[in-house]
């Protein structure tokens, strides 16, 4: 059989996506922009999108960041804190304009000293999103500095996410950036679907998890433009990701977590986590999907199941990929100064078809 030349996808969504603002965004968003309809933007400014108000303002600061003609729609969340009330969600969802609250166990990650120190604390607040079907999205991962940072995501698993699940069994909840074999085996037994065939518990996989294990940290030298948090984990790890992801189960859907950070932000003695993957987001999907032989199965992963979770009509409109291999560029612009996107200087065989 001849291999497929172009692959024609609906417009897909990207459910998990950092955007900065300032002179960052301006230089972020036009590659998500170009390839994506929709995208779940992280609230993890300095500091935090954690009242509507603030959500909205990023919003209004985002489409003024739009390259003219785009119709890209940010789809904003907000940051829990120990202060987020009941009456905050319950302004949050009416307004229409959020989607989802972001959970960052404290300092877990980049930007997220303020965020929930115990989760006792946000349970009122759980209960308000499980009442009006607002979306929980979880960084599942512990911040306990005794355990092994490889083990992070299993321990939050085993010690939170099992009882909240079980606390809030009707809240909808994505456990974001799945690493592991054990999230996955999770997100598999503990998911119900709905009648619609709609699950109230799924997860995003990011591209870099999908293509990469943790050698890739150290391959010649040390790597920083692999490094991010939940930290890539080993082959037995991704071989289960890429089974979740090209499965045709509607609980595992497209979240790149392309989180820009400035090259000298990265290249340096204490480098910042986050892989740039929005200039190349569909076609790092498509060299991961294709090492199953399934890119028949990534316009539901990338263009369906995610707007089905969120409730959202699915897009019109469609992007090609062709084979057409090229080389990612070195470095781009970014905020003044440049930064150095995922297989950079490497060749790829797969590449967006541009409209004119
Ligand atoms: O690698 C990451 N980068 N993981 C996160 O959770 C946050 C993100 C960022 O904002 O840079
Ligand atoms: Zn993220």
């Amino acid at each position: 059989m001849t291999a497929l030349q172009t692959l024609t996808l609906t417009r897909p969504d990207d459910f998990h996506l950092h955007l900065r603002d300032g002179a960052a965004l301006r230089d972020a968003l036009p590659w998500t922009a170009r390839q994506f309809a929709r995208a779940i933007v992280m609230p993890n400014l300095k500091p935090p999108v954690v009242r509507l108000q603030q959500a909205l303002d990023y919003r209004g600061r985002i489409l003024a960041a739009l390259p003219q003609d785009s119709d890209f729609t940010p789809l904003m969340t907000l940051y829990l804190t120990d202060d987020t009330t009941p009456e905050m969600v319950e302004e949050a969802w009416s307004s229409g304009a959020v989607h989802a609250f972001k959970l960052y166990p404290a300092g877990a990650t980049t930007n997220s000293d303020s965020g929930v120190t115990e989760l006792k604390r946000i349970y009122p607040a759980l209960d308000a999103m499980q009442r009006v079907g607002m979306p929980l999205l979880i960084h599942g991962e512990v911040t306990d500095p005794d355990v092994d940072v490889f083990d992070r995501e299993a321990v939050f698993i085993d010690r939170h996410l099992i009882a909240l699940h079980r606390a809030f069994p009707g809240l909808k909840i994505v456990l974001e950036h799945i690493t592991t074999a054990h999230a996955v085996a999770y997100v598999r037994e503990a998911s119900e679907l709905d009648a619609q065939g709609v699950p109230l518990l799924a997860a995003t996989l990011t591209a870099h998890h999908l293509l990469h294990n943790r050698n890739a940290l150290f391959q010649g030298g040390m790597r920083p433009h692999y490094y991010c948090l939940p930290v890539l984990k080993r082959e037995t790890h991704r071989q289960a990701l890429l089974d979740a992801a090209t499965s045709g189960d509607p609980r595992f859907f497209l979240g790149t977590d392309s989180a820009p950070h400035a090259r000298n932000t990265k290249e340096t003695a204490c480098g910042c986590a986050g892989c740039f993957t929005a200039a190349n987001a569909l076609e790092l999907y498509c060299a991961a999907f294709e090492q199953r032989g399934a890119l028949h199965r990534l316009d539901d992963f990338a263009s369906r199941f995610g707007a089905a979770f969120y409730g959202l009509p699915r897009n019109t409109g469609s992007v090609t990929l062709e084979r057409t291999p090229w080389n990612v560029p070195e470095a781009l612009p970014y905020a003044d100064t440049d930064i150095v996107p995922l297989h950079a200087g490497e060749l790829m065989e797969w590449r967006l078809r541009v409209a004119s």
